[in-house]
């Protein structure tokens, strides 16, 4: 079974923020990927310019947003593109707390999930929100909770010591709210994308605990009644099952995990609160020292419920679902709940485009997967890291990987799309939650 390893240099964005580069998956995944590395675009500045390039689109469309917000628009329907009504829904009412009680239309990915009480997800890109109908109309019809893919991070969402910026979140809080969505807020306590003020400050430990306490109950307090699910600490555990050393537990010890989740309990006792990480369904190391600090922290009353699995796989290398079900469960037995929280699956791309025998495979893995997450009782969520392959992380810090999603770049249904509508047709009726 591969080891999965990420080697992580740091870059920068042009928020200023610390960011990362993910050059490498896994050890198999290294050698599919050697070729690429000594491509031109591997080189340092590549990726920033891309990433330069989005910001300037994110940056326009948030103008266009601003400006309507101003005049009196509502963020759900803005932007250069926003003709259509993106709410392809049922029928809508409204309840106590103001969220719009839509239901899903009956052949969409949550309305096919309803009856068994998993919600299908994804993260939320908020430029291509707001710039693209057909990614509104996608998100509103497919899809019952939403992950913000960066706008609550640390450097994006509290740039400056004393400064948060809310703006991008409200608007992705807001779409989900008025379009009957739950949403998973990511995260709390991370060891990338975080601000040059936190990375490079110098503080006491004390100091750093106000900080993370601070945050915490200024982001989480902010959305408190609107936030099912936090990610409350991320990625806490390297490969080999130690502790990362971050500027969190670098500062304040390994304790830095259950002050975190205290610190989110006390500011939403409502919200659901996770530990979120990679490659647990590998099984080794990291998976074993991941369940013995869930287990600890449980086990000391500290106020976690669940595992976000995170689930970045690539096609023919990662391993497949069968040893995945007895994995869920076991953190289940501690308690807990468990959520695929950030699916894809990689292709190898030959010259840009993907071999049909791989997008086969990738609706077989799709299809296993959301089978592992229906038929575990406290499996709450499949979540996918975006729905289209015009907007995914994957090329961008992997080049010559990509195509992970189940929609393509057009925003086609692929293989991997029928295969999760065929599992849900066939599964979920059949396997409600407790
Ligand atoms: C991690 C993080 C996410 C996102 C993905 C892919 O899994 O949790 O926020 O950055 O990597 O980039």
């Amino acid at each position: 079974m591969p080891g999965l390893m990420r080697d992580l240099p740091a870059r920068r964005t042009t928020q200023g923020q610390s960011a990362t580069t993910f050059r490498a998956v896994d050890k198999n995944v290294w050698r599919l990927l050697s070729f690429l590395e000594a491509r031109p675009d591997r080189q340092p500045g590549s990726v920033r310019t891309r990433v330069v390039k989005r910001r300037g689109v994110a940056l326009a469309a948030s103008v266009v947003v601003f400006a309507s917000a101003c005049a009196g628009g509502t963020t759900a329907n803005v932007g250069p593109q926003a003709t259509s009504t993106s709410a392809p829904s049922g029928p809508a009412t409204s309840n106590p707390t103001g969220t719009t009680v839509v239901s899903h239309p009956a052949g969409s990915l949550q309305g096919l999930a309803e009856p068994s009480g998993v919600l299908i997800g994804t993260a939320v890109d908020s430029a291509a929100l707001i710039a693209e109908v057909p990614y509104r109309d996608t998100l509103a019809k497919d899809f019952g909770i939403v992950t913000p893919e960066n706008d609550m991070k640390w450097g994006l969402i509290h740039p400056e010591r004393d400064r948060y910026d809310f703006a991008k979140a409200d608007q992705i809080v807001d779409f989900a709210q008025a379009h009957g969505q739950q949403v998973h807020g990511h995260n709390l306590a991370w060891h990338n994308q975080n601000p040059d003020w936190l990375e490079h400050g110098t503080f006491t430990r004390d100091e750093l605990i106000q900080i993370l306490h601070d945050h915490i109950s200024t982001v989480v307090g902010h959305f408190k009644g609107r936030i099912a699910m936090w990610d409350v600490v991320n990625e806490a555990i390297e490969s080999d099952g130690s502790l990362r050393q971050t500027v969190w537990s670098k500062g304040i010890g390994p304790d830095y995990l259950e002050l975190a989740f205290t610190f989110a309990h006390d500011a939403d006792p409502t919200a659901k609160l996770y530990y979120n990480d990679y490659a647990l369904e590998l099984g080794g190391p990291k998976t074993e020292a991941v369940y013995n600090i869930v287990r600890d922290l449980k086990n000391k009353g500290v106020p976690i419920d669940g595992v976000g699995f995170q689930t970045h796989l690539v096609n023919q290398v990662s391993p497949r679902a069968a040893n995945f079900a007895p994995i869920l469960q076991r953190f289940v037995d501690l308690g807990l709940d468990v959520a695929i929280t950030e699916f894809d699956d990689a292709i190898k791309l030959t010259a840009g485009t993907t071999a049909a025998a791989d997008l086969e495979q990738q609706a077989v893995t799709y299809r296993e997967f959301v089978h592992a997450c229906l038929t575990q009782v406290r499996c709450r969520s499949f979540t996918m890291w975006g729905f289209t392959d015009q907007h995914s992380w994957i090329p961008s810090i992997l080049p010559g990987l990509g195509a992970g999603l189940p929609l393509d770049k057009n925003y086609q249904p692929k293989p991997a799309y029928q295969a999760m509508v065929d599992e849900l047709r066939s599964t979920a009726p059949a396997t409600p939650k407790r």
